[in-house]
């Protein structure tokens, strides 16, 4: 049994669940397990951060009654950072693969667990979680119809962005701008046009960006970026209320 902690949640997963060692570093499983080797410390102190910024914004989210639904949850290691935040929220767990439902059951047992597929439904909710495998605005018109359904029916739409690649490689001329900070403006231009919502966090760390949208009555000027030096680089300065416009490539 490999134990994962994420806060106060612990994930287990058997030997055959999950692939150990030092991984291919994308996250992704390779066939016939649940899960690849998974740096949680990075992606749950990144998932923090917005539910963190959510909860202090919305003191409403910290109540029985907040419905959370991490749509695409795989091994759950999302919904296990939700729920470190939300102890008391309402979760409803998805996941389509039919091998992941044994480890969401097991590691969420008063959790609603369900396994359909989420371009033919979506669920009404406060807060919508799609941790996306490779979203980035070029694919726009792929994710399109997932994104629409999903983000009409909830308050607080969150997604997994993966354009750090691109800035990692240099690759970002196809959307003629030159910054990252550019790249999450036109993203939350081009998906206010559609879904009418604007960016108002970015948290970044090594294989993706966690994206929250909210409805826009914040300015262009208002993103706020959660850089993964944040935590390190800015120790000591409070992580809530003290944000840093910083988007220097780390790596
Ligand atoms: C990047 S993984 C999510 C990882 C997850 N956040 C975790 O913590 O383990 C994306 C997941 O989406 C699932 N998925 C892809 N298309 C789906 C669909 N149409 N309906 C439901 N799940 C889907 C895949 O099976 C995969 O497990």
């Amino acid at each position: 049994m490999i134990k994962y902690k994420i806060g106060n949640q612990t994930i287990e997963l058997k030997n055959s669940e999950t692939k150990q060692g030092k991984g291919n570093q994308k996250g992704k499983a390779p066939s016939g397990s649940v899960v690849d080797w998974r740096n949680t410390a990075e992606t749950s102190r990144n998932i923090d951060a917005v539910c963190k910024y959510i909860l202090n914004k919305d003191k409403a989210s910290g109540s029985t009654s907040f419905k959370v639904v991490d749509a695409i949850a795989r091994a759950g290691f999302w919904s296990a950072g939700f729920r470190n935040v939300w102890p008391n929220c309402q979760l409803h767990i998805n996941e389509f693969e039919k091998e992941c439902i044994p480890v969401l059951e097991r590691n969420f047992p008063d959790d609603k667990i369900t396994h359909f597929d989420i371009d033919k439904k979506a669920v009404h909710c406060d807060l919508a979680f799609l941790d996306f495998d490779d979203f980035t605005l070029k694919k726009l018109e792929q994710y399109f119809h997932r994104i629409i359904s999903w983000s009409n029916i909830c308050k607080y739409f969150i997604i997994a962005d993966s354009a750090c690649f691109g800035f990692k490689f240099g690759n970002m001329k196809h959307y003629g701008i030159k910054t990252e900070e550019e790249y999450y403006f036109l993203l939350s231009d081009t998906l206010e046009a559609h879904i009418g919502k604007r960016v108002t966090v970015v948290s970044k760390f090594n294989n993706s960006a966690i994206v929250l949208f909210e409805n826009p009555t914040r300015r262009k000027k208002d993103i706020k970026f959660i850089p993964p030096s944040f935590i390190t680089l800015y120790k000591g300065k409070k992580l809530h209320g003290n944000y840093i416009i910083d988007t220097t490539p780390l790596f």
